[in-house]
């Protein structure tokens, strides 16, 4: 629900232009609104006003945290060149505070439509991942490119969870044709945060496959009814330091313009 504070208003418009279900409009005493239900409770009208006029929702804008510094483009760039995927971790689990605070800020990644409908499953223990590493392998049984997997997996090794105390899944409902693509930008944005606690990340591509086609995967993952495990990392404390950044592929750029 939009309320709006019209003795605060200034009528300066740039709710009505930010909108992005044009739920603003612009009046002679003030700013109304229309179709509501419309509304992606996205809260840009809440964020852009100047005044503060605008609750979403039942949440005074007076209450929303002020927008902090962003980190510059050398430290950010810094941060994206330099995150390593880590496959050395230390025998230990992860803090759950640690993980609260990444989750926490993987909260603000976009979704689609603005649905927020990501849901975190976190998987702890060595000896519960590796129940599902066999369900994943056997779910990979017969495929020839997955021999060399299968066979490591046999032999005690671990190449699924990478000997990672701890896995995080971004889970969503497939109802939503961009589900995946939400869970995919959230896990991104927890894949750059975590480094920043001091946690190793990768991620958890062969869990991801064979969660996707197979049921008795993602009963094993205890993932629940309805949802899917789209995207997820092995978290741990890294036992690895990388001193530089390795070179990757010239960038490959079509631009296209106007004739
Ligand atoms: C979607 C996706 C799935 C991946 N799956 C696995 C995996 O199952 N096991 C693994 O060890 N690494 C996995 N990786 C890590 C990639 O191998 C790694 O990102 C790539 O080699 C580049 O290394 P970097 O992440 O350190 O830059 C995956 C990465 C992505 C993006």
């Amino acid at each position: 629900m939009i309320q709006i504070d019209n003795e605060r208003c200034i009528r300066c418009g740039l709710c009505v232009k930010d909108c992005p279900a044009l739920c603003f409009r612009l009046n002679d005493r003030g700013v109304s609104t229309r179709h509501e239900e419309h509304c992606l409770h996205c809260g840009h009208c809440a964020a852009i006003c100047p005044r503060a006029a605008i609750s979403l929702d039942g949440v005074p804008a007076d209450s929303l945290p002020p927008l902090g510094a962003f980190p510059s483009f050398e430290d950010l760039a810094s941060l994206a060149r330099g995150r390593r995927s880590v496959r050395a971790f230390k025998d230990e689990p992860v803090s759950r505070e640690v993980l609260l605070r990444a989750l926490d800020v993987a909260r603000y990644a976009p979704t689609g439509k603005n649905l927020e409908n990501v849901q975190w499953l976190i998987i702890e223990g060595r000896e519960r991942l590796r129940r599902i590493a066999d369900t994943v392998v056997d779910a990979f049984r017969g495929v020839k490119l997955m021999a060399g997997v299968i066979h490591s997996h046999d032999a005690g090794g671990d190449p699924i969870f990478r000997g990672a105390p701890c896995a995080v899944f971004a889970c969503a409902d497939s109802e939503y044709g961009l589900s995946a693509c939400n869970c995919d930008i959230a896990v991104t944005y927890l894949d750059l945060v975590l480094p920043t606690l001091g946690i190793g990340t990768c991620w958890a591509g062969f869990v991801m496959r064979a969660a996707l086609a197979s049921p008795a995967v993602r009963e094993s993952m205890g993932v629940a009814e309805g949802l899917m495990p789209y995207a997820g990392l092995m978290v741990g404390v890294p036992t690895v330091k990388y001193s530089r950044v390795p070179s990757r592929r010239d960038l490959r750029v079509t631009w296209l313009g106007d004739e």
